[in-house]
């Protein structure tokens, strides 16, 4: 069995170095004496910052990146890619975030090549999908998370699916506070399991590790994390506080 996971999204914060280490120094003094015997935490900060979080080497912490590029290297401005951050000994990338999605009008073909170059890199891999409030309403959550998990899972063979974590974010969840109940959960869940079980087979999408995202906290992860059975969670603001970050950890480790 795999462990569980906990990502941390600190997206773009905080606002500067120093304000950053003062974040790891409450994260080392709150991880202090505490065991996780299933569960793995990992804190995605912008990428500026992972060096100062790999250096530190906090016990129980990974580090991972919110995205890459989907070449390796070359004329490409401003970016970085899946091997880079590898080399400099990151173990895991976010790809496909709903904010991506948005702002930056990543769409299943550019999330597919971004998942490969980072699988070839050897990167674990956060793959975030889900749907809007408006695609909900409309009654195209199933279709949604089909069509999203096929293309991102384009050319991409069964055996990776153990370097994949597919997150469930509905985007209306994601920075609103509104959850979704377990049965949600537990529906979308047996979507995804139904459709890696089709693209690939019962044993892959049985031991897939599936995570659930948005607006996570503590005083819900019972609900949205442990009720649905799920592996873990990809937690944005709340990561911003390591008391909640780790409380949080802590419910999903001893579920
Ligand atoms: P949130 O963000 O926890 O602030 O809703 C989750 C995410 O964007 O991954």
């Amino acid at each position: 069995m795999h462990k569980k996971l906990v990502v941390g999204n600190l997206k773009m914060n905080p606002i500067s170095l120093v304000e950053f280490e003062r974040y790891l120094n409450m994260l080392e003094k709150e991880l202090k004496n505490k065991e996780f015997e299933k569960t793995e935490i990992v804190i995605c900060p912008p990428i500026v910052y992972l060096q100062k979080l790999l250096d530190r080497k906090i016990e129980n912490i990974k580090a991972g990146v919110q995205d890459v590029f989907w070449d390796y290297q070359g004329a490409f401005t401003g970016e970085f890619s899946a091997g880079m951050v590898k080399s400099v000994g990151a173990s895991h990338v976010i790809i496909g975030h709903s904010e991506r999605r948005k702002y930056f009008n990543e769409d299943g073909k550019i999330i597919n090549l971004k998942l490969r170059s980072s699988l070839k890199s050897g990167l674990y891999v956060v793959l975030c999908i889900g749907e809007s409030e408006d695609e909900r309403k409309k009654g195209q959550t199933v279709s949604v998370i089909r069509k999203q998990l096929k293309e991102s899972l384009a050319e991409i063979g069964p055996g990776k699916m153990e370097y994949i974590s597919v997150a469930y974010e509905p985007i209306w969840a994601v920075g609103t506070d509104k959850i979704p109940t377990s049965d949600e959960i537990l529906e979308a869940k047996i979507i995804i399991k139904k459709t890696l079980a089709e693209l690939y087979s019962p044993k892959v999408a049985q031991n897939s590790r599936l995570l659930y995202g948005g607006s996570v906290k503590s005083n819900c992860a019972g609900q949205v994390c442990v009720d649905p059975a799920m592996d873990g969670a990809l937690v944005g603001r709340e990561s911003l506080q390591p008391y909640e970050l780790v409380k949080i950890a802590k419910i999903i480790d001893e579920s």
